[in-house]
């Protein structure tokens, strides 16, 4: 029997069901049930029948998945995936600013730990940010952790008062605008597609600015052939499944995000097969921080 034969049957012996961001390895995301950007799966995580969720991503994603369903057991392939930006705020400095500004919004990007979206009042993903902060009464926004996808927020919603965090994806922040540049160059009707994670330069030089979904819609929906992709490369497996004709290119340093890729076939079998990897969010912290994801689905498309 093949790795993927194996996982079908797990799957079904333990009325399991497997979630994969878009970041993961292809052969991960090709034995998925459901496969998305983060707040897809988060909304997905919210409303599922089978008793076991397995989730291919990371720690955050994991976390949020328990929260919103607290009574199914949520299992990852690898517990030590973990998204470093989800640590870079911490609860002391939330509550500084709340001293500090009346009016106050504390709006917490989903990458961050449980105990951030414990202390935040509403949970945001760059798919539905601009809308949220818009939608809110406050004038002032703290924005948690990621200063990159804030000042991306901000541009959008210039009637608000933005107070910045310093947080930032490594793996994004890592490419160079110059690369961008360099293939704009080489493949000049090429249109640059960027996650709002990425440094102001690459930002700056971006047609489109979305989130991994918004990313893949622009490019199978644009009449363009060629586009150049600024996210994590493990997109390019929807990409290319969606756009069999249509030409991706990255840059050298395009981002591999180390985390994501520790999710192997292997891992998803044995954490199937041996029930292990349960992710724990503990009572009061799970209670606690689902306000602010709720308030994410409340105020999302309303
Ligand atoms: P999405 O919300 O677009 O899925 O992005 C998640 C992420 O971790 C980006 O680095
Ligand atoms: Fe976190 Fe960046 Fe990896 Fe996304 S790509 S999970 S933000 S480290």
């Amino acid at each position: 029997m093949t790795l993927t034969e194996e996982i079908e049957q797990l799957k079904s012996e333990k009325n399991a069901v497997i979630l994969a961001h878009y970041y993961v390895r292809p052969e991960v995301q090709q034995v998925a049930d459901y496969i998305g950007d983060s707040f897809y799966l988060s909304k997905v995580a919210a409303g599922l029948k089978q008793k076991t969720i397995v989730f291919c991503g990371v720690s955050f994603m994991g976390e949020s998945a328990k929260i919103l369903s607290p009574d199914k057991r949520v299992l990852m392939p690898d517990l030590t995936a973990d998204c470093p930006m989800a640590h870079m705020a911490d609860a002391e400095t939330i509550a500084e600013m709340r001293e500090k500004y009346e009016d106050l919004a504390v709006v917490c990007y989903i990458n961050s730990t449980s105990e951030l979206k414990m202390h935040s009042d509403v949970c945001v993903t760059s798919a539905n940010a601009v809308e949220i902060v818009k939608a809110l009464p406050n004038q002032n926004i703290f924005f948690i952790p990621d200063k990159n996808l804030a000042h991306f927020v901000a541009e959008q919603a210039p009637e608000k008062h933005f107070v910045f965090h310093t947080g930032y994806c490594p793996t994004h922040e890592h490419m160079k605008c110059e690369e961008v540049k360099a293939l704009k160059a080489a493949h000049p009707d090429a249109k640059v597609l960027a996650h709002p994670e990425c440094s102001e330069a690459v930002r700056a030089a971006a047609d489109y600015l979305g989130s991994t979904s918004g990313i893949i819609q622009y490019a199978t929906k644009d009449e363009g052939q060629e586009f150049i992709i600024c996210t994590e490369e493990g997109v390019n497996y929807e990409l290319q499944k969606k756009n069999p004709g249509k030409r991706f290119y990255y840059p050298d340093t395009a981002p591999v995000c180390p985390d994501m890729k520790k999710n192997t076939l292997e891992k998803l079998r044995d954490a199937l097969r041996e029930g292990e990897n349960e992710v724990q969010v503990s009572g009061e912290v799970r209670r606690l921080s689902r306000l602010s994801l709720e308030k994410m689905h409340e105020l999302a498309g309303a």
